[in-house]
């Protein structure tokens, strides 16, 4: 299913996200969540200097990984890109790991390793509907996506 498809995972650490709002533990429950799960095949976790949303931090991109891009096109693209692309805002560790899991699935690039019994509750941040996000896909999203 998954073709050696990746999803890249940009952490903003610059002033605003990283020294004010502590982006850091966002980045390093993600490396965790990565190496707990078996997902390094999967997701590509890297930082990005400022998506100038700061005001809406700590931010974070989830973009589905097209061959080498470099970071500067990955922030415009984050608002105009034709791949699966999403920018979350207001950010917390468990948020991250959350929706990198959901889009994970969603965008097929991993199969839901969670079996239904240990699935996320209704509170959990993988089964919040996708607020505050710049979701930017390919294909159009039916009614029952979310
Ligand atoms: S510091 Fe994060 S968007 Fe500017």
């Amino acid at each position: 299913m998954s073709g050696g498809r990746k999803i890249r995972v940009l952490v903003c650490r610059g002033p605003t996200c990283g020294d004010l709002r502590d982006s850091a533990k966002i980045h390093a429950e993600l490396e965790r969540h990565v190496d707990r799960r078996g997902l390094g095949d999967h997701v590509i976790l890297d930082w990005q200097s400022c998506f100038g949303q700061c005001q809406k931090g700590p931010n974070v991109l989830y973009r589905e990984a097209k061959g080498r891009e470099d970071k500067l096109h990955l922030a415009m693209a984050a608002l105009v890109g034709s791949v699966k692309s999403a920018m979350h805002h207001a950010m917390t560790p468990e948020r991250a790991t959350g929706l990198l899991d959901r889009h994970l699935v969603s965008w097929g690039i991993r199969a839901a390793a969670t079996p239904p019994a240990l699935a996320p509750g209704p509170g959990h941040p993988s089964s919040a509907p996708l607020v505050q996000s710049n979701e930017n896909h390919d294909k159009k999203r039916g009614p029952s996506e979310g």
